[in-house]
């Protein structure tokens, strides 16, 4: 098994500083860290409750009732299927079957090289053009599975 990718602490202290005197710092701090790092190390939960003066245990709960916010290490390319009826409808199963076996993945996992990691969503709000899925902030519409194997030979190559 891969560790996950090392952490900047000087990166995430950087970030932590430019955001503590502001009015409402944790939001803000928090997801700039995951924009940088692609996710919230747990070892920067007392770094912000230190600078923001709360306690540690009042980040954790700000960072875990948010679902936009993860804990865990996260792949460089999120890959998202939509799972939603009209995606469904139009092929959207075999999609989601076709990614899982290329990338050795079920939803929710990360490769062990961090490279993917594979989620399914319940509607991208772009049903017309169904069936979706996205890879990193890029979005594909009316996929096929012949779509799919273009897609991952481009971030694969
Ligand atoms: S159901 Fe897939 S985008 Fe809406």
């Amino acid at each position: 098994m891969v560790n996950a990718p090392p952490v900047d602490i000087n990166q995430i202290k950087k970030i932590i500083n430019d955001y503590k005197d502001s009015q409402w710092p944790v939001m803000p701090m928090v997801e700039h860290i995951q924009d940088e790092i692609g996710y919230i190390p747990p070892q920067t939960i007392p770094m912000i409750a230190k600078a923001v003066g709360l306690f540690p245990s009042q980040v954790q709960s700000i960072v875990t009732f948010h679902d936009q916010l993860y804990t865990e290490p996260r792949g460089k390319n999120v890959v998202r299927v939509c799972r939603g009826t009209a995606c469904h409808v139009r092929g959207g199963k075999a999609i989601l079957k076709s990614i899982k076996g290329r990338l050795g993945l079920e939803d929710g996992q990360t490769s062990e090289d961090f490279e993917y990691t594979l989620e399914t969503v319940s509607c991208m709000g772009m049903c017309a053009v169904a069936p979706n899925m996205t890879v990193g902030k890029n979005i594909y519409g009316n996929m096929n599975l012949s779509k799919v194997d273009k897609v991952f030979k481009k971030s694969e190559g």
